[in-house]
């Protein structure tokens, strides 16, 4: 069992859309049994809150199936609760290397598609569209990256 845990500043835009883009993804390769996904915060900013409207509708959109989220903090006693935390950008990044005291086990999504990129936030930007689509190319690439490396 492969646990990955995204995770980006408020746990209602960006790293639920990766959570369940690549809950998606692997479920249609056949592998749902062998992963463990989920997000989280770095922030207190939206505990408890369920994803943004644009969130749920640009999955929609996609046809991404999801659940009721619940934006939940990333504590430091989950280290060791997860193989992968997949932060969104450099800021998601530094956040967790302060939590966990390592940056062992923490990426940048984009790091996996070669792309020296942050995730917009569409929090800011209003663009769904175009962090969906970063999203998608990075969480392909992950598991890409995964599957060479089992
Ligand atoms: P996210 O976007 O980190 O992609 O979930 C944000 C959501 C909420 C806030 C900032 C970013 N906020 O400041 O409340």
């Amino acid at each position: 069992m492969l646990r990955i845990c995204f995770v980006c500043l408020g746990n209602i835009c960006r790293s639920p859309m990766a959570e369940f883009i690549m809950k998606d993804l692997v479920k249609k390769e056949g592998l749902d049994k062998e992963f463990f996904i989920e997000s989280r915060a770095t922030s207190n900013e939206e505990i408890g809150n369920d994803m943004h409207l644009g969130t749920k509708n640009i999955l929609d959109k996609n046809n991404i199936t999801y659940e009721r989220h619940y934006a939940t903090r990333l504590l430091k006693t989950d280290y060791d609760k997860y193989d992968y935390f997949i932060g969104m950008d450099n800021y998601n990044i530094l956040s967790m290397k302060k939590l966990f005291g390592t940056d062992k086990k923490v990426y940048k999504l984009l790091d996996f598609a070669k792309h020296d990129k942050e995730i917009d936030d569409p929090w800011y930007t209003h663009n769904f569209t175009i962090t969906y689509d970063e999203i998608e190319k990075g969480c392909r690439a992950l598991l890409n990256f995964i599957l060479k490396n089992k």
